[in-house]
């Protein structure tokens, strides 16, 4: 990216010229709400992200100016303040200067101005990448980088629960830290044991095609959580040791079907399937059959629609349509609601698909939807 406007509008805001840092967004190939239930996620990060120029300023004061926002773009606050900022983009900061200092970082007030390219509202983790490059830079300015990367993923996934009221799981922050270019990472959301594989799949190219419709986690995210908690809750009754939907299986679910809303079921079901689409996938890779790879993201889609209730039309049509052209595989990617579907398209059939997706999306909806070839990048970084 290029950084000579941020450079020029941080010098004019504040007269100085500071350190340039930055955090990636991130896609994931499968697994999808299974963090936050203790299980297997298969994310990347992308060459797209958050860059922001820092400079400490010697006061106890924060001030931010955000390049991308059109109106109520300087935010400025105390460290010492209790309530957070109105604007919700710096409650992404404010969160995690107060989670660095729980962790006994003293901070000292500085001036920042933030930029990104990665798109937001379109489940790529704009707000992640937010959050890492605060703490990557905050830990590298105050802490002589003592703060460890893992807990830097967990101090962006705490700023997310505790001043954003979003109760995400680690997958968006974990890949926005430990990214590496080239390569997703399996990663274990009970232990946080993680493994990078190389991809490159030959003959195949990944991309995303963004809806445009703006999505916000929030409340309707929380809902999914909380019903795979009751399921969690209810089989726990009965089965000693099973702490979160990572440790069940479909005969323990079953045994508490009446105890649970059809609702709260089919959402619980979807998890326990996905975990195994998620093992098979780690098989199919290894193994370089793309097409299995592809068959288990359309199967992670449906569930993800019907099961699991996070897709809207617009997501289902960009499905069907890749269904309809051959495309290997597609499937919503992030947390639903709207943002991008993820695709897994055979290079030979890539124009057809781009070309007929978005002149049929155009006609159905009236907006052309984006297109963004998906390059796996590094994470968290000094410029
Ligand atoms: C959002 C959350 C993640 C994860 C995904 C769904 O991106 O931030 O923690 O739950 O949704 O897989």
């Amino acid at each position: 990216m290029d950084t000579a406007i941020l450079r020029n509008r941080f010098r004019e805001q504040f007269g100085t010229s500071g350190d340039l840092y930055f955090s990636p967004g991130r896609i994931n190939l499968i697994g999808e709400h299974t963090d936050y239930n203790g299980g297997f996620v298969f994310p990347g990060a992308v060459d797209k992200g958050i860059t922001i120029e820092i400079y400490r300023n010697g006061s106890r004061k924060v001030c931010l100016l955000a390049l991308d926002e059109k109106e109520h773009n300087y935010v400025e606050f105390m460290l010492d303040d209790s309530s957070k900022p109105e604007e919700h983009w710096a409650c992404y900061v404010f969160g995690v200067c107060k989670e660095l200092e729980k962790r006994g970082v003293s901070l000292g007030g500085f001036n920042a101005a933030i930029t990104g390219d990665v798109p937001l509202g379109a489940g790529m983790s704009s707000s992640a990448a937010l959050e890492s490059v605060f703490a990557f830079a905050l830990n590298t300015m105050f802490a002589g980088g003592r703060v460890d990367k893992f807990e830097l993923a967990k101090i962006g996934q705490a700023t997310e629960h505790n001043y954003c009221g979003v109760n995400c799981g680690i997958m968006d922050q974990f890949a926005s830290v430990f990214g590496r270019e080239g390569c997703l990472i399996r990663l274990d959301c009970r232990s946080l044991e993680y493994e990078y594989f190389p991809f490159d799949p030959k003959g195949y190219t990944l991309v995303l095609i963004d809806s445009c419709v703006k999505h916000m986690l929030g409340n309707e995210y929380n809902e999914r959580r909380e019903s795979c908690e009751k399921a969690v809750a209810a089989i726990a009754t009965q089965w000693i040791g099973v702490e979160s939907l990572r440790d069940a299986d479909y005969a323990m679910l079953d045994s508490v079907k009446d105890l649970l809303t059809d609702t709260d079921y089919r959402r619980a079901k979807y998890v326990l399937d996905e975990k195994e689409r998620v093992l098979a996938v780690c098989d199919a890779l290894n193994e370089g059959n793309y097409e299995l790879v592809g068959q288990k993201m359309y199967e992670t889609h449906w569930g993800l629609s019907r099961d699991y209730t996070v897709s809207c039309p617009e997501l289902d049509f960009l499905v069907e349509t890749a269904q309809e052209c051959g495309v290997t595989g597609s499937r919503i990617m992030g947390g639903g609601f709207g943002g991008c579907t993820l695709n897994l398209v055979r290079d030979t059939l890539y124009d057809k698909f781009i070309s007929k997706a978005t002149r049929e999306y155009s006609l159905k909806f009236g907006i052309t939807p984006k297109v963004y070839r998906v390059v796996i990048g590094d994470g968290s970084r000094k410029l």
